[in-house]
């Protein structure tokens, strides 16, 4: 099957647009802004969290895991990245954080024994920024506690990676080591756009990174892709994604760029400085990536992941959604965020602070919650409608009743609105609701956490430096006092 024209994806793209009523959505607080739009990777979010004593996090570790390990380190700062990271560290540090990421690991030795791992991630920052040596040292100290011989094992790459002199020794290390899931991150092929992202890369070294993986053996490779970006066309964004499709690349993440006030790209958007798309333009660069992408034989898996008929798509992604509350998704380094015995919970941000706890033998545990049923169940609709959609029956076998019992008035305005169906007793996205998926999860989120969030926000005093607001990417938590949320979400 061939690739759409640019003029057959554009014309399928606002055909499809036209069925989502972007007012009808913004009326009823269905639709965000996009400068607001974030879909969040917890819940409760940060800002709703407060101390929790770390030693009930091991309290109830299930059979099998989850591992993330936080690599916060990069080249440059690219305008878009609100994750954390430090640039350019100097001399010895990554040995240090390597050091403490060891002491981290060894504190729940005992309680992690024997469990299986089935997915592990190494995220960032970037992974790929560690030389030959550094991910010896970390792979070592890993395989003396975890056997990953069975697990799926992510890495991310920069595309930088290309133009180290030893990027094979590199990617043999990691092949040895088990890693089976390679994420590179792209975002554009257009070298006006990755100037203005200040990404550090041309696409030459693009090009030669997953010409060498490919001549390595490696299998699984998946392209993390935006739209959205500033000076970006419907133009640059077909021929972005025409151009690694003919690179034979087979799994995509196509991320929205989603916009945190204290990122350059915040600035660049407020201040008009480049051309951003709008929100219709946005949901016909959606429509553009699907119909290609359906058109060639690709399956939409997780929320933003697409992958060739033949793969399947990260299991480390569908067990965060589809699995409800029987992983434990167990973070190691700074800023990882985990889940465990039913408490949602953060490791300190600030890589200084990460430092001196382990190194005076704290755990660096920084904020969490434990969730009430309540909270629970609304975890899981949200997540799980970001994937697979929620089994009906499932619901009600898990929770002991009925999901229209508790969430009737949801689902009506949600149905209402087109964002959701149900068939079969699955209850899933429509379209219409996987591009407003940020609006639905805040639909879900309880007046209880809604106040801790207002609560939490209000005792900031300075939103430039907070630590929190820094790391809190919520839309939930952008709006001031209570009473504001709940009309604005309510
Ligand atoms: C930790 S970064 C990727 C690894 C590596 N550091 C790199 O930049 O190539 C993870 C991915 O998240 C996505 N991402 C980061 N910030 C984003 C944002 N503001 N909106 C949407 N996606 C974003 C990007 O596609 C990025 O590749
Ligand atoms: S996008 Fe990747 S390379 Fe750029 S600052 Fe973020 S983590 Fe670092």
């Amino acid at each position: 099957m061939r690739a759409p024209t640019y003029s057959e994806a554009l014309e399928f793209a606002i055909d499809r647009s036209y069925d989502i009523n972007l007012d009808m959505l913004r009326s009823r607080n269905l639709h965000l802004d996009t400068h607001n739009d974030y879909l969040v990777g917890t819940y409760p979010p940060l800002k709703a969290m407060g101390d929790l004593n770390a030693e009930k996090l091991l309290l109830q570790v299930s059979s099998s895991i989850d591992l993330y390990f936080h690599i916060p380190f990069c080249d440059q700062y690219c305008t878009f990245c609100h994750f954390a990271k430090e640039i350019n560290p100097s001399s010895g540090r990554v040995e240090r954080y390597l050091a403490a990421l060891d002491k981290e690991m060894s504190w729940s030795d005992a309680a992690l024994a024997g469990r299986v791992v089935e997915t592990a991630f190494f995220g960032g920052g970037t992974p790929s920024f560690l030389t030959n040596r550094q991910l010896e040292t970390l792979f070592g100290m890993i395989s003396r506690r975890f056997d990953l011989s069975k697990s799926e094992v992510s890495f991310e790459l920069h595309p930088s990676l290309a133009k180290q002199v030893d990027a094979a020794d590199r990617i043999s290390t990691l092949l040895r080591a088990g890693v089976n899931r390679f994420v590179l991150g792209v975002q554009s092929l257009d070298p006006t756009i990755l100037r203005i992202l200040n990404r550090g890369h041309h696409v030459d070294e693009v090009v030669q990174l997953v010409k060498l993986l490919n001549e390595m053996g490696v299998q699984n490779l998946s392209l993390d892709l935006m739209y959205g970006l500033p000076q970006q066309t419907l133009r640059s964004w077909y021929d972005s994604l025409i151009g690694l499709l003919d690179m034979g690349i087979e799994k995509f993440n196509v991320f929205p760029l989603m916009f945190k006030s204290t990122d350059p790209v915040a600035r660049h958007l407020a201040r008009g400085r480049y051309q951003f798309a709008g929100a219709k333009e946005r949901i016909i660069m959606h429509f553009m990536a699907e119909h290609i992408l359906t058109k060639l034989g690709y399956r939409h898996g997780p929320i933003f992941y697409w992958s060739k008929q033949s793969q399947p798509h990260s299991i480390q992604q569908s067990r965060k959604y589809d699995s409800w509350n029987d992983n434990n998704l167990v973070p190691f380094g700074v800023a990882g965020f985990g889940y465990m015995s039913q408490c949602q919970f953060y490791n300190e941000a600030d890589l200084d602070r990460y430092l001196y706890r382990v190194e005076e033998g704290e755990k660096p545990v920084w904020k969490g919650v434990v969730l009430s049923q309540d909270d629970l169940m609304r975890r899981t609709v949200m997540f799980a409608l970001r994937s697979s959609g929620v089994l009906l029956s499932r619901f009600e076998r898990e929770f002991g009743v009925s999901i229209e019992k508790c969430f009737g008035r949801e689902l009506e305005l949600l149905n209402e609105a087109g964002l959701i169906c149900i068939s079969n007793g699955l209850l899933s996205l429509t379209a219409a609701g996987t591009i407003n998926s940020g609006a639905v999860s805040l639909l879900f989120f309880s007046n209880n956490i809604l106040e801790r969030i207002a609560y939490n926000d209000s005792r900031i005093i300075d939103k430039r430096t907070d630590l929190l607001e820094k790391h809190d990417y919520s839309p939930a938590a952008r709006y001031g006092s209570s009473a504001e949320m709940q009309v604005a979400f309510r």
